[in-house]
């Protein structure tokens, strides 16, 4: 069926998405309230009326709307060979997707499974940890991660997170000690907090010698937990206190990996090695369903110690689809050529520094960021909103993660882009949103 772009095609989409679609993670009474976006370009998104936005909302998008490198990719791979089940067959562009994201990796890091989704890609990471521990003869099957982590919305990934809205009706499949913050969040990235931090996880960790945990999972930024920026030294020292137990330490870089934070990875930032790399959200920056667990090879090779199958027993039909292997390489070729991590690391001081002055104005009492990631904190989850919804009006997409406000641009995002959204979104402020 024809897609009809007039006013009263538009009227008819937004009656047809009341009745027949189910939104996820979103009150049911939000129907009707959302854009009905109908195509973009770059950083601009028009919805089906025809009005034009500047999207900052979007926490997967790498290289824009529309490249024409990517979807040229894509469509060459779609007529080429779509897809085929890797665990009976393999296709090109997993390898050298695989090889690619090796050449990003420190050292060992260089054995990857992909999956579709950042959740399978978490789940798949618990998995690997609790096999790798069995086959070494030495079970183990506990995890440490944040209280107000954000790991995937599937059982297991969403045990790991004490987030209200991740409750669900399977108890504990998984043993989880949750790590509290120990300051909000305006306070929690001064350098100070790391040893603070480090102690609670010390306690979680090794607290009770007969019952070492696995793994300890962690993301570098807090994204749903409320864009919480972690103070510097912070994984270095988890790195270190991992290696004391013999923990796993798996690097949840689904929202951060591949340029958001201004590095490559967000753990690059602490300058560490992690065990296990879960990669998302930018490795195909929204063109195609995607998730990459990187592994080290020791951990890989324990494997063949699975008495079942010699193995991993996990894997879905459509994990590493070849589209979304070329749709990864081809957003990874543009990455480098168009220096998108330098990029975002100089759009991302510009967007922080054009910001700043709001902190302590028009209810926002925070200001903070890394890379790509600017988040204004407001006094409670309803001002949020309410900011979010101003921005809106003016035209300007963002995202609401309870008291957080955040502007989440793509990476290709130019100077005159970030300046537009420094002015929507104060604008928006001072007309009272917050
Ligand atoms: C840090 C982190 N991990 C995991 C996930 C889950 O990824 P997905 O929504 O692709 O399942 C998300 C999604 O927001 C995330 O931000």
């Amino acid at each position: 069926m024809a897609i009809q772009h007039t006013a009263r095609g538009a009227e008819r989409a937004q009656r047809r998405d009341e009745q027949y679609v189910w939104h996820p993670w979103s009150p049911i009474d939000a129907a009707g309230q959302r854009v009905m976006a109908d195509r973009a370009r770059g950083h601009r998104l028009w919805d089906a009326d025809g009005t034009e936005y500047l999207d900052a909302s979007s926490l997967n998008s790498t290289c824009g709307y529309a490249h024409p490198a990517i979807v040229e990719a894509a469509a060459r791979q779609l007529g080429r060979l779509h897809g085929v089940d890797l665990s009976a067959q393999s296709h090109e562009p997993s390898g050298l997707l695989a090889e690619r994201l090796a050449g990003h990796l420190p050292g060992g890091l260089s054995r990857t499974l992909f999956t579709n989704s950042g959740s399978e890609g978490v789940e798949a990471a618990c998995l690997i940890a609790a096999s790798h521990w069995a086959h070494r003869g030495r079970p183990r099957t506990r995890v440490v991660t944040f209280a107000r982590g954000y790991h995937g919305s599937t059982t297991l990934a969403r045990s790991l997170s004490g987030l209200p809205p991740t409750s669900h009706a399977f108890r504990d499949p998984l043993r989880v000690t949750p790590v509290d913050l120990p300051a909000d969040h305006r306070a929690l990235r001064a350098p100070e907090f790391a040893p603070r931090l480090l102690a609670d996880f010390a306690t979680a960790v090794g607290g009770d010698p007969s019952d070492p945990p696995m793994a300890v999972v962690v993301e570098p930024l807090l994204n749903v937990g409320g864009g919480a920026v972690l103070p510097p030294g912070f994984l270095r020292g988890l790195r270190e206190l991992c290696d004391t137990h013999g923990t796993l330490l798996v690097i949840d870089e689904v929202f951060t990996g591949v340029g958001r934070t201004g590095r490559m990875f967000g753990f690059e930032h602490d300058g560490v090695e992690p065990d296990v790399v879960v990669s998302s959200k930018g490795l195909s920056g929204g063109y195609a369903p995607l998730a990459a667990v990187s592994v080290q090879q020791r951990v890989y090779r324990t494997f063949s110690e699975d008495p079942v199958l010699g193995g991993l027993r996990y894997g879905h039909t459509t994990s590493g689809h070849a589209v979304s292997c070329a749709v990864g390489l081809a957003t990874l070729d543009v990455v480098e050529r168009e220096g998108l991590v330098e990029n975002s690391r100089a759009m991302g001081a510009r967007l922080l520094d054009g910001l700043a002055p709001l902190a302590g104005a028009s209810g926002v009492v925070d200001v903070r960021g890394l890379g790509l990631v600017a988040v204004l904190e407001l006094a409670s989850p309803e001002a949020a909103a309410a900011l979010a919804g101003s921005a809106r009006h003016h035209r300007l997409l963002v995202r609401q993660q309870g008291t957080a406000v955040m502007a989440v641009p793509p990476l290709t995002i130019d100077t005159d882009a970030v300046d537009e959204v420094v002015a929507r979104l104060s604008a928006a402020a001072r007309e009272g949103g917050g």
